[in-house]
């Protein structure tokens, strides 16, 4: 069975095509290699022993997705990660990241009509709920207004969907991501930012491998009990898997209603000094950090109500935060002794 994966050869994208793999489908890449190299396809073939076929255009070309889709109409699923995700950059140049993350998601779906493919898997984000007034944050509650450009792709993506599926044959799952870290236990694939990384645990390794001086901590003046804020972090892996069953479920005729959306957390928050405490015990190393001024747009707190998912999907996600954090620090040293 053929899987479309958009944005394969990306950290969350390739960690999905090698669970697709091990489980069974063919997967097909396309990917404008924006933010990713295309040897990946490699190193994904290194562990599954098979190298998915990967195609490079750019999904906002509305001519080259729909020669794409003529091309594979046997495709049974999407798995649609293709897009940008960087929150300050979003806020620099808006229209661009409206642009890509929109226009290649509408090009998407026009083609799955035209060659009725049914099926996609978009990835969201629990940036939706904003700060959420209950905690833990089930599917049910409010979505707030979006805090950048990027948090308001998603949240236009989703109403896209939603008004998409009442006119058309496709149906959809839209995930919603609380905070990917950790690698393939191989260490072959991981988390490559370009330039200084953004998101917590890349900074962290990348600090102590000695590429970054030192890790800034943004605030401890947080209504939390170490007045650090608080996430869900949840291992990539375990994210990955969630695909594979989002996907079975639509070609299985699963699906209770024609848009299903299901929180992605392990329904447990840390926060960025445990964290920290984590990383340097499992690595043994000593990270140099200071505190510094509040991050904008940061909330304070937010973790997953996680029920829905694990009763509707049977996923849970199993790995730990000592896992998670050891894992990411071996696809560093992996990767930079290459
Ligand atoms: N942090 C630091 N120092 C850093 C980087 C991060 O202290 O150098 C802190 C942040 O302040 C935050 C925590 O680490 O408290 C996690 O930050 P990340 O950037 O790793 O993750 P975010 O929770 O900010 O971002 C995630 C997703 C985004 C999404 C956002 C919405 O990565 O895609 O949640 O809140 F938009």
């Amino acid at each position: 069975m053929k899987i479309l994966v958009t944005g394969g050869t990306g950290y969350i994208g390739s960690h999905t095509v090698v669970a697709l793999q091990q489980q069974g489908f063919e997967v097909v890449i396309v990917d404008n290699l924006s933010n990713s190299q295309a040897d990946i396809a490699y190193q994904i073939e290194k562990i599954t022993g098979q190298q998915p076929l990967l195609e490079v255009f750019d999904l906002a070309d509305r001519e080259k997705t729909a020669d794409f889709f003529k091309r594979h109409s046997d495709i049974k699923g999407v798995i649609h990660f293709a897009a940008f995700k960087a929150v300050g950059e979003s806020v620099e140049k808006p229209v661009y990241y409206y642009r890509n993350n929109l226009v290649s998601l509408m090009n998407i779906l026009e083609s799955m009509q035209e060659n009725n493919v049914q099926n996609i898997v978009f990835s969201s984000s629990c940036t939706v709920y904003g700060q959420p007034d209950e905690l833990p944050v089930s599917e049910m509650a409010p979505i707030k207004k979006a805090e950048s450009p990027y948090g308001n792709t998603k949240q236009i993506s989703e109403e896209i969907l939603q008004d998409f599926i009442k006119v058309s044959n496709v149906h959809a799952i839209a995930l919603r991501y609380f905070n990917p870290i950790g690698a393939h236990e191989s260490a072959l694939i991981g988390e490559l930012p370009l330039g200084v990384p953004n998101n917590l645990v890349p900074f962290i390794t990348q600090t102590a491998i000695g590429i970054r001086e030192q890790l800034k901590v943004f605030g401890d003046d947080y209504p939390t009990p170490d007045g650090t804020p608080i996430r869900d972090y949840i291992h990539v892996v375990d994210l990955a898997k969630a695909h594979v069953v989002a996907v079975r479920r639509m070609i299985e005729n699963k699906m209770k209603q024609n848009l299903e959306v299901f929180n992605l957390g392990t329904g447990k928050g840390y926060s960025v000094l445990e964290v920290i405490k984590a990383f340097e015990k499992v690595s043994g190393t000593k990270l140099n950090y200071k505190i510094v001024a509040r991050r904008e747009g940061d909330v304070t707190q937010v973790w997953a109500d996680s029920s829905f998912s694990n009763d509707e999907l049977g996923w849970k996600a199993e790995k730990g935060l000592d896992e998670m954090v050891a894992s990411a620090w071996k696809w560093e040293q992996a990767y930079r002794s290459r």
